[in-house]
């Protein structure tokens, strides 16, 4: 099938490549010429594991082409609507971008298309595209509309794209249903070459879930809420545990094992960031409250999320007094492991904090240092995690990067001015650190050095 892609950013570009690799001829296109240019040249530009193979394979088999958004639209009778939704200044979804390309698209086609809206917007953005398209049609364009709410994370989304667990299509007729319902055909029956490592594989086929196109865009708001929301309640457990010196570790083991709950997501810290939990709770925040429903719930994960900042930084300040003149090393600066992306990052506000406070910070992160020099051009960004850590009065585990689990303990101690770590991702076992002489402090578990008491009561119910 001939697929349009509009829009290259995470969502975009892992469509357009993914949509090629399962068998479809695809164009993609941008509004930035230089972003273009890379992509042609089988470039990608922000750091993606395993995306960029699949753009060279596709282009190289000529299944996925770059080119402007004219192009495009002219081209293929299913259009993917991918462009960015950021936020404004009152937390509303931006759907201007949206807005230019419906115009486009009723300017440029003519015959029949269905147009897929993938980017993630408010709910009844499919109903107003299909009034905007009636409105600008001048060349007797026939149209469907529907919403595909992307789900991928980034990090992995190669893999989830092909390998979701499920499809969401919200159509506003049973033709649009079954074009959705042929383009994923290869992903619903698990029937490509996957450009990935074997094991990534499961062999279970997603659910393909047909709505209206308002219930489409309604999963994908909850979902992420719902999510941001279990994020927020385990850091409050978490917040509870220190002060009544539980281990929310196993507390999260222990009601992660009830199936209703589940595992995941249940990973306590500094709180969520990245271009999507933040904006889309918000974002959700200000639908329910112009529809008059009163979502308090979502303010409160928000308000638990936005303390997080502050908190982690209130561990710093507790072990060394004072930051005023300290030197702190940073661990990471991207929102989350496997990516460069810093939008939104927890790192940024911390950061700033330890600024504006007097510090001297450090950082090291293994993609995100280019990304963040642009907002943050203020610390020094080592090549190595020793570098960082030279003379520093703490360490700061910011992003729970794998390599970080292979540290030579040894080492940074020989080179640290004062041997604290405040670990705001649990990423280590305190034993493991303090057993290398360091203070360790980290999120909703006992510190490396607990007090007589503490110490007395945890080897009595140890023994
Ligand atoms: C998210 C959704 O998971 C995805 O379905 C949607 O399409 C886009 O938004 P992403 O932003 O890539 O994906 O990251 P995700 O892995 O979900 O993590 C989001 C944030 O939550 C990160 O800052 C992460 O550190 C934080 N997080 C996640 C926690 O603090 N604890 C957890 O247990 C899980």
């Amino acid at each position: 099938m001939k697929l349009s892609v509009i829009g290259a950013g995470y969502v975009g570009l892992t469509t357009a490549a993914c949509m090629a690799q399962i068998g479809h001829d695809v164009f993609c296109s941008d509004s930035d010429t230089e972003k273009l240019a890379k992509l042609k040249n089988g470039h990608v530009p922000f750091f993606e594991p395993n995306l960029e193979g699949v753009v060279r394979t596709s282009s190289n088999s000529h299944r996925l082409r770059f080119g402007s958004t004219e192009d495009a639209i002219a081209w293929a009778d299913v259009i993917f609507i991918c462009v960015g939704t950021p936020p404004l200044a009152n937390g509303e979804a931006d759907l201007s971008a949206i807005e230019v390309v419906a115009r486009t698209i009723a300017k440029c086609a003519s015959g029949y298309r269905l147009v897929i809206e993938k980017s993630t917007v408010p709910v009844q953005t499919a109903v107003q595209l299909r009034d905007h398209l009636a409105i600008h049609n001048k060349n007797g364009l026939r149209y469907n509309v529907a919403s595909n709410p992307e789900f991928l994370r980034e990090g992995c989304s190669v893999e989830d794209f092909l390998h979701p667990n499920r499809i969401v299509a919200g159509v506003d007729s049973p033709h649009s249903a079954e074009i959705m319902r042929e383009i994923y055909r290869p992903v619903v029956e698990q029937t490509f070459d996957c450009p990935i490592h074997s094991d990534c594989c499961s062999g279970k086929r997603p659910t393909f879930l047909v709505t209206d196109t308002s219930t489409a865009e309604l999963i994908k708001h909850a979902s992420n809420s719902f999510l941001a929301m279990k994020i927020s309640f385990i850091n409050m457990v978490a917040d509870l545990c220190e002060v009544v010196g539980a281990d929310v570790t196993k507390v999260a083991e222990g009601i992660g094992l009830d199936a209703r709950i589940g595992p995941a997501f249940l990973n306590p810290g500094i709180g969520f960031g990245g271009f999507c939990f933040p904006k889309d709770l918000q974002a959700f925040i200000r639908i329910a409250d112009k529809s008059r429903c009163d979502f308090s719930l979502l303010k409160e994960v928000e308000k638990i999320n936005q303390r997080r900042v502050e908190q982690i930084v209130e561990k710093v300040r507790k072990e060394l007094w004072a930051i005023q003149g300290k030197k702190i090393a940073m661990w990471g600066l991207a929102f989350k492991p496997n990516t460069d992306d810093v939008r939104f990052a927890p790192s940024i506000a911390i950061a700033k904090v330890l600024l504006a406070e007097g510090a001297v910070v450090s950082a090291y992160d293994p993609q995100a240092s280019e990304t963040a020099k642009a907002a943050l051009s203020e610390i020094t960004y080592c090549a190595n995690p020793y570098e960082a850590a030279a003379g520093v009065d703490a360490i700061l585990v910011v992003t729970e990067w794998e390599e970080f689990r292979q540290i030579d303990w040894r080492r940074v101690l020989s080179l640290v001015a004062q041997p604290v770590v405040v670990d705001g991702r649990n990423l280590f076992s305190p034993s493991e650190v303090s057993e290398h002489g360091f203070r360790y402090v980290s999120v909703g578990r006992v510190d490396a050095f607990p007090s007589k008491s503490q110490a007395s009561l945890l080897q009595r119910i140890a023994s």
